[in-house]
């Protein structure tokens, strides 16, 4: 019932902006009471999420949605991590058909809400306490001038280093590694059992996946947050940036000559087939193993990339609503933003998604031993202050800086001719314009 309060909420505050609506949101409460179904109406999402572990958590949305009645309809771009579905957006949104939700995160939800394209939801957000049930840090990024405008559904950890636990017993690897010597080592005993040691992938967002947590583990988190979230020239043209870049460097030699082009599940079901020893890769990785018939701590293991043990490297998934005039539409996408807050689809989906819920008290019981250490190790770092933004995932920086981090990191990776002093200069002026 709740839900209906909030729902209506919302949309009277949609009503002062629109006039006319605020009788038909009278008109809509009352349908409600009378019949569930009679309220129904379409919603249209962006998003990314096609491999095996993302479908099986979109779907669990899709059927809450559909359960009461509305009609779901996807706005799929492929390509993980997300670049091609912002581009997709751009042009729909140019065309005047936004869809009526769209994965958006971190400061990117700013870029949205600049053009005055997004929903305020405000009074579903006062209504139901998001401020009280959500991380500050969080809530923070949901918020454009004080007001949310997107509703975060999960935590995915990014500093995470994947096993597969076969592989390496029979390499004889017989603990996680937890500095870069031991990784060395270990490697060196997988490539030697006949296995490739790293399944890696072939887009710039994978190997700014992997270059994150590297940096994380050999300059900390504050040396992070300098170099990667507040492009100081120089951290970016520093001793610790150079040992970073050349154990980046190192670990490339480490994967298959068939990565070009291969996209982060295919890497993952390598480690899930037993093909190769470990992927530096968040967690939704978990997801895969998962949707495969895996169990944690038996046929795979989840430990922080090397170094990181006390640090946090976070992205959150969240949806933007963008404003629509369809009065059944907008039923339907105030609907969503109340469901995608609620309890039920936040155990649900992170059930399957490989993350931790956003939400703040949510009984852990039924997540596996890589989910409980992923929310004590958010809460930790968040007190100790080493809780840091994925830049490869569009936690940190403005598009343009990502995109021009990205390009930088991707060519010293692809081209071995590539120096570190040269790397270390183009970081340090490719940053040109700071963060947000
Ligand atoms: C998103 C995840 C997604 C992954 C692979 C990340 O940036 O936050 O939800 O599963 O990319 O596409």
């Amino acid at each position: 019932m709740a839900g209906v309060f909030a729902f209506a909420a919302m949309h009277a505050a949609n009503a002062r902006r629109w006039g006319l609506q605020c009788v038909r949101w009278a008109m809509g409460c009352l349908a409600l009471w009378a019949s569930a179904t009679s309220w129904a109406g379409e919603v249209e999402v962006l998003h990314y999420w096609t491999s095996g572990g993302e479908a099986k958590s979109l779907a669990e949305l899709k059927a809450m949605m559909t359960s009461r009645g509305h009609t779901w309809k996807d706005f799929t771009v492929t390509g993980g991590g997300g670049q091609n579905a912002m581009l997709a957006l751009k042009q729909r949104v140019l065309a005047g058909t936004a869809p009526a939700a769209a994965l958006i995160k971190g400061p990117t939800i700013q870029e949205w809400a600049d053009l005055n394209v997004l929903t305020n939801l405000d009074a579903m957000a006062a209504f139901e306490k998001w401020d009280e049930l959500l991380p500050k840090v969080i809530a923070d990024q949901m918020k454009h001038k004080g007001r949310y405008v997107a509703v975060p559904v999960n935590v995915h950890r990014v500093n995470w280093l994947w096993a597969n636990s076969a592989v390496l017993s029979k390499a004889g690897v017989t603990t996680l590694p937890t500095t870069y010597d031991e990784f060395f080592a270990a490697a060196d005993k997988i490539k030697a059992a006949g296995f490739i040691a790293v399944a890696h992938g072939g887009q710039d967002w994978q190997d700014f996946t992997v270059f994150e947590s590297v940096v994380l583990g050999v300059g900390g988190a504050d040396f992070y947050n300098n170099a990667l979230v507040q492009l100081d020239k120089r951290a970016l043209n520093s001793d610790t940036m150079r040992q970073s870049l050349e154990i980046f460097r190192r670990i490339k030699s480490y994967v298959d000559d068939k990565a070009s082009g291969r996209d982060w599940n295919a890497a993952t079901d390598m480690v899930i087939k037993g093909k190769a020893g470990f992927q530096f890769m968040g967690d939704w990785a978990k997801g895969e193993f998962i949707a495969a018939g895996q169990q944690p701590g038996v046929d795979f293991s989840c430990s922080a990339a090397p170094g990181t043990a006390k640090a946090y490297t976070f992205n959150v998934d969240s949806f933007a609503m963008f404003q629509l005039k369809a009065w059944e539409a907008q039923k339907a996408q105030g609907y969503l933003a109340y469901l995608l807050m609620g309890q039920d689809f936040q155990e649900k989906f992170n059930l399957r998604k490989g993350s931790i819920p956003a939400r703040l008290h949510m009984n852990m019981e039924k997540f596996d031993a890589c989910a409980k250490a992923s929310s004590q190790d958010f809460v930790a770092a968040s007190k100790a202050g080493t809780l840091v933004p994925s830049v490869a995932h569009g936690m940190a920086v403005s598009t343009a800086a990502q995109g021009a981090l990205r390009a930088v990191v991707t060519e010293f990776w692809n081209n071995d001719k590539t120096t570190v002093d040269g790397t270390m200069a183009k970081l340090a002026s490719s940053t040109g314009t700071k963060a947000r």
